[in-house]
């Protein structure tokens, strides 16, 4: 990690058309489909969108994430909880460690904000070195295998005691 030295992260500026763009063009190449793309211009604007990152590199967009509001449904009512997807890094790009700087800046913003709960459904492979753990999504019940299923708390004992169905918003169709 580390080649990328002069990358920038920033929030994205969605009024900006091109960037818009750019963001839509690299998910796409990331993802080799529009599905990521389309869920990303579907939550951009809406009131779930709680973070959107780019990763910029000599002034241009190489990487991109989305954090969105999601819940726990238990028997004691909703949790908030924080969904990261899709993360995306432009495929000539990837392996420097752009992801892992997109996420753990999210990461860091969400913190900020007093968000406690981040759940991710992807590579058990990848996530577990930001903290996400399957271990800590075992009482979460999700349409996704199970191996695949994470949880991270940002503020410890967040997920302690807690059961219930995980909830996203509908623009995941879910
Ligand atoms: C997953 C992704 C965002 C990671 O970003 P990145 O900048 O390449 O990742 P980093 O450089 O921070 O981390 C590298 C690690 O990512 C994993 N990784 C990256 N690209 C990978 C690939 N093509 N296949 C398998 N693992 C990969 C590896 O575990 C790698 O670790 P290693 O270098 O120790 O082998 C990026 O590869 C990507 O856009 N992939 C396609 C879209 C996707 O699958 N997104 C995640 C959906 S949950």
């Amino acid at each position: 990690v580390g080649w990328a030295e002069n990358l920038n992260i920033r929030i994205e500026n969605r009024d900006n058309l091109g960037e818009r763009s750019a963001v839509r063009a690299l998910i796409k190449a990331a993802f080799g489909g529009s599905d990521e793309a389309d869920l990303v211009d579907q939550l951009r604007g809406s009131e779930h969108s709680l973070v959107s990152l780019v990763a910029e590199l000599d002034g241009r967009v190489v990487g991109h994430i989305l954090f969105s509001r999601m819940w726990i449904e238990t028997p004691a009512g909703r949790i908030s909880a924080v969904a990261l997807a899709p993360v995306a890094v432009r495929p000539d790009r990837q392996r420097e460690g752009i992801g892992s700087r997109l996420i753990e800046h999210g990461l860091e913003l969400l913190r900020e904000h007093g968000e406690r709960i981040v759940i991710v459904a992807g590579h058990p492979n990848y996530y577990p070195r930001f903290g996400f753990l399957t271990e800590k999504a075992k009482f979460l019940h999700s349409p996704f295998p199970s191996e695949a299923f994470m949880a991270m708390e940002l503020s410890a004992g967040a997920l302690e005691g807690i059961r219930g169905s995980v909830v996203y918003p509908p623009a995941f169709g879910i």
